[in-house]
């Protein structure tokens, strides 16, 4: 497995793919790989003639000190992880310099609203960092296809609006949410739980599938404030929003309209660590 921390050398990868007309195929991670990473970096080795993974705790897009900070790092075992799904997976695993090179700023981008919804709201500059690191990642490996998994489905829809702001030339790829057996969505920060919390989490993406049923016959604000009820009493999870968008906007459903696609969205505190989910209704 090759892993390279320089961008200049993946610059001269890249230059030789192009060169051969090889189609790259790009996974961005911050590490801590799971599942759902491995089936997104599977789906990429499946479409294209090289697979590049970056890995790298990106800081920009944290808006919480002690949240980078306790962002699992893990790359010996990512590195062993990526090996059993193939020896040709490139790893990008730079330094804060290599990407920033002295500046750890973020760039300000205008995604036509997408950025002021849900997590927008309570990770200000978030989106700002995450489209900052991934424009600069495809600027490096100009990918054509580029996949990104639907658990972060806003951030999902915010690099499609990147890509099309600036005229990017890569395919955005979107792939479904893997989940425990329990229902929990997989996700990096879920090493961090603790056995009681990691007992009650799976409520979570239960909650969202009576949502999905209720959503069927119930206006959109009765169903919110039917989630909102569930949490209320709950001593260990602590939610922070629950709401029904329409995909494309991703701005709140007001009234319901035949040929829109709804996705419930929520956001739940375990204990200091913050857990996102999503689910499609129609
Ligand atoms: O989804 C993530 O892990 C990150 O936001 C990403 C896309 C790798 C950018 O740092």
């Amino acid at each position: 497995m090759k892993v390279f921390s320089e961008k200049k050398e993946i610059n001269t990868l890249v230059d030789a793919y192009k060169a051969e007309r090889q189609t790259i195929g790009f996974v961005p991670t911050m590490g801590a790989l799971h599942k759902g990473h491995l089936a997104l970096i599977e789906k990429a080795i499946q479409d294209n003639d090289a697979v590049i993974v970056s890995i790298f705790v990106n800081p920009t897009q944290f808006n919480n000190a002690e949240d980078l900070e306790k962002y699992p790092r893990t790359l010996d075992e990512d590195i062993m992880l990526l090996e059993t799904l193939s020896k040709d997976i490139l790893v990008y695993a730079p330094t804060v310099d290599d990407i920033y090179e002295g500046k750890t700023t973020s760039e300000h981008f205008d995604f036509d609203g997408l950025e002021f919804e849900m997590e927008g709201k309570f990770r200000h500059g978030h989106f700002d960092g995450v489209a900052t690191v991934v424009k600069r990642f495809f600027e490096i490996i100009k990918p054509d296809n580029a996949y990104f998994g639907e658990k972060d489905f806003q951030q999902l829809q915010i690099i499609k609006k990147l890509a099309e702001k600036y005229d990017i030339p890569v395919n955005i790829i979107g792939c479904k949410i893997h989940r425990e057996t329990s229902g929990l969505a997989m996700s990096s920060r879920n090493t961090r739980l603790k056995p009681e919390y990691i007992k009650v989490a799976p409520v979570i993406y239960k909650r969202l599938k009576t949502a999905k049923t209720f959503f069927g016959t119930k206006s959109a604000n009765w169903v919110t404030k039917w989630v909102e009820n569930q949490f209320k009493n709950n001593e260990l999870l602590k939610l922070e929003y629950f709401t029904i968008a329409e995909v494309d906007t991703l701005k709140p459903l007001k009234r319901k309209s035949k040929n829109k696609t709804y996705r419930a969205f929520i956001a739940v505190y375990a204990d200091d660590i913050r857990l996102i989910d999503n689910i499609a209704l129609n």
